[in-house]
């Protein structure tokens, strides 16, 4: 017995851990359908060439390992700004707008759920049901009170809007309502820009606090309309926050570059609030890392290399969009019974499949195909050479 012998091992986290799993499993034929990170045709996970540029222009230009301030680096910050709700926005103009820099967008939703729990202790969180598991686990432990409101229709694989926006409309004021800005992740389920008008309108009419996760910009229409939901919010006058994570759109997951903006009613509100989001951060990691930030900004700043982003992002949203295609048809022709055309409506990477946990275990047991429990897939792992495989699979798996 030692002063440890009492902890007991912590659940294990369902997407990451089962990336763990699929790495330990010794199958050549595995395919890891779990995670979401965008691979290209072959297979890989691809560092831009945009992202490559950057590095050897900022290899050669880096002029010390001195920390980076409590909020990051400011000019991040400000692309950031400009990336979410544009160059001319008057909120940014006045200095109503506050970013920092963070670790990855989960490191912008940790931060910003402090920065509520601290100055919102009787606020509640609304989550979408379904969302990304890590949004629940986050508030929690912060110690804010989750609740759900509805979302996604298992009847018509699609949205719940009724049942969204009745909840919506009876959470008591100051309540935090979490949103997708787009891609909704888990189910791919979007809402249109009348819909978005209505929550606007709710918040604004029940002072509720819009909390935006912003995590896949450019991989439903385009950068621009992606965050159309964000620059809506702003231009109501409405004081809400934003977590944003440069993961997938610059494909890199390993560099952990986010940010966590807040719209605050003025500079000198956005000011102390800044203070604030400093004071958190200094005891949660002090300062974050330099390398991605700087990559990230450069890019953002010289035109050529921000053209060239801007084209790579679309290639992988397209690349996406043709195996979702793929995947819906492929799917029609192995399994005759079943209606998957739904597949073909949902936006980003991932396809909210409708097959059932006891389906997604025996593909990952029989067929070595790794899906999360709910039945989400990554359609971004999907080629021309392991469709078939799946779909053949999962064929298999239903006939039984
Ligand atoms: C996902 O939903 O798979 C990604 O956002 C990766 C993660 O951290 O969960």
């Amino acid at each position: 017995m030692t002063s440890f012998s009492s902890i007991p091992s912590a659940p294990v986290d369902p997407i990451l851990g089962l990336s763990e799993a699929f790495k330990n499993d010794p199958a050549s034929t595995k395919i890891n359908l779990g995670v979401g990170i965008y691979q290209d045709a072959e297979g890989r996970v691809p560092i831009l060439e945009s992202v490559q540029r950057a590095t050897t222009m900022w290899t050669a230009k880096e002029e010390t390992k001195a920390y980076l301030p409590i909020d990051g680096l400011a000019s991040y910050n400000a692309h950031t700004q400009t990336l979410l709700f544009g160059t001319d926005n008057p909120r940014i103009k006045e200095g109503a707008i506050t970013t920092v820099q963070t670790v990855g967008g989960s490191g912008a939703l940790r931060v910003g759920m402090q920065f509520l729990r601290d100055f919102f202790p009787a606020s509640h969180i609304y989550i979408s049901s379904p969302s990304w598991g890590n949004h629940q686990v986050i508030a929690s432990s912060v110690g804010i009170p989750v609740e759900q409101y509805p979302y996604h229709s298992a009847e018509t694989n699609g949205l719940d809007k009724d049942g969204m926006l009745e909840t919506l409309s009876n959470a008591p004021a100051k309540s935090i309502i979490l949103l997708h800005s787009c891609c909704h992740n888990p189910t791919g389920v979007d809402l249109d820009r009348a819909s978005w008008q209505q929550v606007v309108e709710i918040c604004k009419e029940r002072a509720l606090i819009p909390f935006i996760d912003c995590a896949y910009q450019g991989f439903a229409h385009s950068i621009e309309d992606d965050v159309y939901p964000i620059r809506l919010f702003a231009d109501s006058g409405i004081t809400f926050l934003v977590a944003n994570s440069y993961a997938k759109s610059f494909s890199m997951y390993r560099e952990r570059c986010g940010a966590l903006s807040v719209v605050a009613g003025s500079s000198t509100e956005a000011q102390a609030i800044t203070s604030q989001l400093k004071r958190i951060i200094r005891t949660m990691y002090s300062s974050p890392p330099s390398f991605g930030a700087n990559v990230v900004s450069l890019i953002l700043s010289t035109p050529e290399l921000r053209t060239l982003w801007a084209q790579e992002l679309e290639t992988m949203r397209l690349r996406i969009l043709e195996m979702r295609k793929l995947f819906a048809n492929t799917l029609a022709e192995t399994v005759a019974d079943r209606d998957f055309s739904f597949i073909k409506h949902q936006q980003g990477m991932f396809s909210f499949s409708g097959l059932s946990e006891t389906v997604v275990t025996e593909l990952r047991e029989k067929h070595h195909i790794y899906a999360l429990k709910s039945g989400r897939i990554c359609i971004a792992a999907l080629n021309t050479q392991n469709i078939h495989y799946v779909c053949e699979s999962i064929a298999t798996v239903l006939k039984n």
